[in-house]
C-alpha cells in the first residue's frame, strides 16, 4: 500500500515508517512526505530514503481554505492508499477530509480523550497524572477527536519533565503506528457505534 506521511517536525516517526518499508513483510511503503514548512528534519530524513517531498506553506495561500485545497491536491498528486499524520501542525480541513477522510490517521502523545491538542505531554506533566501513553485514531473534522484504532500505556515518572516523557511515549508511538499502518492495510478498518474495530 501507498503512504504519505504528513510532518512538520523532525521526524522521527516518519523514519519509523521509512525503516519499516525495508521490511519486505511490512505492507506499506511512504511515496511521499509533505510538510506545511521547509527546512524540517522529516524533510531530510525522505530525502536521504530517496522519497519524493512536498511543502505547502501556510503563507503561500491567501487563507486557509486556500491552503486546506493546496494541501489536498498535493497529496492527491501523490496517490495514497492512506495518509499519515506524524507530527504535523496543522488541522487538517473540509478540503482535504472531503478527499481523504476516513483513510488518514494520526499519533498523538496522549491517551485520548485525555490532553488533546497541541501541547498534549507540557499538559500531561503540569497535571500530575501517573500514566499517559500514544494514541492512533482516524482524523475526523475535530481536534485529535477521530476514532481511537489503537493506544499503548506509558507511565509518568516523578521526575518526568516534558521532553524526558516526550521520548519515551514516542518509542512506544513508533511502535504502534507501525502496527497499526500494517494492521489497516492488511485488514482495513470498520467504523461502527462503539468506535473503530480493525479485525
Ligand atoms: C510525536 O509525538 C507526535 O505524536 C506529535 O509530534 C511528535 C512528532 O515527533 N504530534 P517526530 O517529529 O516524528 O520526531
Amino acid at each position: 500500500a501507498r503512504v504519505t506521511v504528513l510532518a512538520s517536525g523532525s521526524g522521527s516517526l516518519l523514519q519509523a515508517l521509512l525503516d519499516a518499508g525495508d521490511d519486505a513483510e511490512h505492507p506499506a511503503r511512504v511515496v511521499a512526505v509533505v510538510s506545511d514548512r521547509a527546512g524540517v528534519g522529516a524533510l531530510d530524513r525522505a530525502t536521504a530514503a530517496g522519497v519524493p517531498t512536498a511543502v505547502v506553506r501556510p503563507g503561500d495561500h491567501p487563507d486557509r481554505v486556500a491552503w486546506d485545497e493546496a494541501l489536498a491536491a498535493t497529496v492527491a498528486g501523490t496517490e495514497p492508499d492512506l495518509v499519515v499524520s506524524a507530527g504535523f501542525a496543522r488541522l487538517l480541513g473540509p478540503a482535504f477530509l472531503a478527499a481523504f477522510g476516513g483513510r488518514t490517521i494520526n499519533t498523538h502523545p496522549a491517551l485520548l480523550p485525555a490532553f488533546p491538542g497541541a501541547q498534549p505531554v507540557r499538559d500531561t506533566v503540569a497535571y500530575g497524572v501517573k500514566v499517559t501513553g500514544a494514541t492512533v485514531h482516524l482524523v475526523d473534522a475535530g481536534v485529535d477527536t477521530g476514532p481511537v484504532l489503537a493506544q499503548e500505556a506509558v507511565t509518568v515518572d516523578p521526575d518526568d519533565t516534558e521532553d524526558t516523557l516526550h521520548e519515551r511515549i514516542k518509542v512506544v508511538e513508533r511502535r504502534v503506528l507501525v502496527e497499526t499502518v500494517a494492521a489497516l492495510v492488511r485488514h482495513g478498518a470498520t467504523v461502527t457505534g462503539r468506535g473503530v474495530r480493525i479485525p
